[in-house]
């Protein structure tokens, strides 16, 4: 085969999405730093090769699309953020069919870990219902925001009957329920921070439930779910689950592992040489020759004391507030966005020689729950805050391979 018959620069950007280098070294029985070298187009390739990588490329696009055929769910994912929410119900078997994401950032992270011909759709409040996919299951894990009251009583004033259009217009949740409305989904999973409960004195989660099951007309079930189950992290969330027609479903009948039981030291990386290679991190978190973390996570002397004294001054006031020291004996506490600023929630005790340091984008990734394998193709302060935002893989999987069976 000629070699103009291959576009070398599409295969080289293809290979990259679906293997990574170490897979894509032992396939072409090569040294990994011959393949960074091909990747970086710092070498040509020599036609054997293109002809061994163009037809990985092949084999795993064959694999993807018998994948999809078997999938025996179609589902929706809003407010996807890098994915959280899909990895678990992809790892059920569930296939997604559109996806509404409007921070660029966001869209990076999200389409390097999941290629697809179909583009991310950018802000819901644009998108027309009925231009949307068919789906088995709609997936949301939409911003908590409060719902005003003011128009409802106005209308109640004048006597006319409130729907849920009129109560929750102009929130991210009525695009929730306009979308439940017109595609009709066999079912719906929405997660959401746990205080959506208390909410606006409970105002919120009412309009929300009363919205879901008496004007949508599913059955819904609700649970506050701590991802402590399957990670090292005290991380509250709720799931309302509902199903158009009555299921024998609760979500509470999910079985969670016992909390507790995963310390930190599964997720964080480690210094005696055990640490994987990660050819997409290369040493951008760990350094490998040294084996240690990169020593850009460990704070400085002038933070690190800045928030001892903060945490000092919050005390002798009896404020709760603190930094979160931990070993790889503890459980953090719950990673947020804003984790970028200074970490202080989660800061890892390195002795009493050195400060403590953040944890790395990677060590983050781990503790939501990511596979090695997801790639992390943003800044450190994108990432953190993308990370603080998802959700944890193996909770999302655990809802999905309870649902899979009342919708397939
Ligand atoms: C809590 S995060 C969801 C995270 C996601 N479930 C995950 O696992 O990564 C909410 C997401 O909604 C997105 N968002 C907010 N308003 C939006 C809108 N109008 N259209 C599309 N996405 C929006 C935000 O950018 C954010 O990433």
């Amino acid at each position: 085969m000629p070699e103009q018959a291959y576009n070398t620069s599409f295969v080289l950007d293809q290979i990259e999405r679906f293997y990574n280098i170490t897979e894509i070294a032992r396939e072409c029985s090569v040294n990994p730093s011959t393949v960074h070298r091909w990747l970086n187009r710092q070498v040509k390739l020599k036609m054997i090769y293109l002809e061994r990588l163009h037809d990985m490329i092949e084999r795993k696009i064959t694999t993807q699309k018998a994948a999809e055929e078997e999938a025996g769910f179609t589902f929706i994912d809003l407010f996807a953020g890098i994915g959280g929410i899909r990895k678990g119900f992809e790892q059920a078997g569930g296939k997604c069919v559109f996806t509404s994401e409007w921070d660029t950032y966001a869209q990076k992270t999200y389409s390097t870990n999941f290629p697809s011909d179909e583009p991310v759709n950018g802000d819901i409040t644009k998108i027309k219902a009925k231009d949307i996919p068919d789906h088995d299951l709609l997936l949301a894990g939409f911003p908590c925001q409060p719902f005003s009251i003011a128009g409802v009583s106005k209308k109640n004033a004048l006597g006319r009957p409130t729907g849920f259009a009129d109560e929750t217009q102009g929130t991210l949740f009525f695009d929730v329920a306009r979308i439940i409305k017109e595609k009709q989904p066999k079912a719906f999973v929405l997660e959401n921070v746990k205080n959506l409960k208390s909410h606006d004195k409970g105002n919120t989660f009412k309009i929300i439930t009363k919205t879901l099951s008496q004007e949508l007309g599913y059955h819904i079930s609700c649970r506050v779910i701590d991802g402590q189950s399957w990670v090292p992290q005290h991380r509250e969330r709720i799931i309302i689950a509902g199903f158009r027609e009555p299921a024998l479903f609760s979500l509470e009948d999910i079985s969670l592992p016992k909390k507790g039981e995963i310390k930190l030291s599964r997720i964080l990386h480690k210094t005696d040489g055990t640490e994987p290679y990660l050819d997409r991190d290369q040493d951008k978190y760990f350094n490998f020759q040294k084996d240690k973390v990169q020593d850009k996570y460990t704070l400085t002397d002038h933070l690190w004391a800045y928030l001892q004294k903060y945490a000092e001054k919050h005390k002798a006031a009896g404020n709760g507030f603190g930094f979160g020291l931990v070993t790889g004996n503890d459980i953090a506490r719950t990673l947020s966005a804003r984790y970028y600023k200074d970490g202080s929630e989660i800061l890892v005790y390195q002795g009493k020689k050195k400060n403590p340091r953040r944890l790395t984008p990677r060590e983050c990734a781990r503790l939501m729950g990511y596979p090695d394998d997801f790639i992390i193709p943003v800044s450190d302060t994108r990432a953190y805050k993308q990370f603080g935002n998802s959700v944890i893989v193996p909770l999302s999987h655990a809802i999905a391979e309870k649902i899979k069976p009342l919708i397939v």
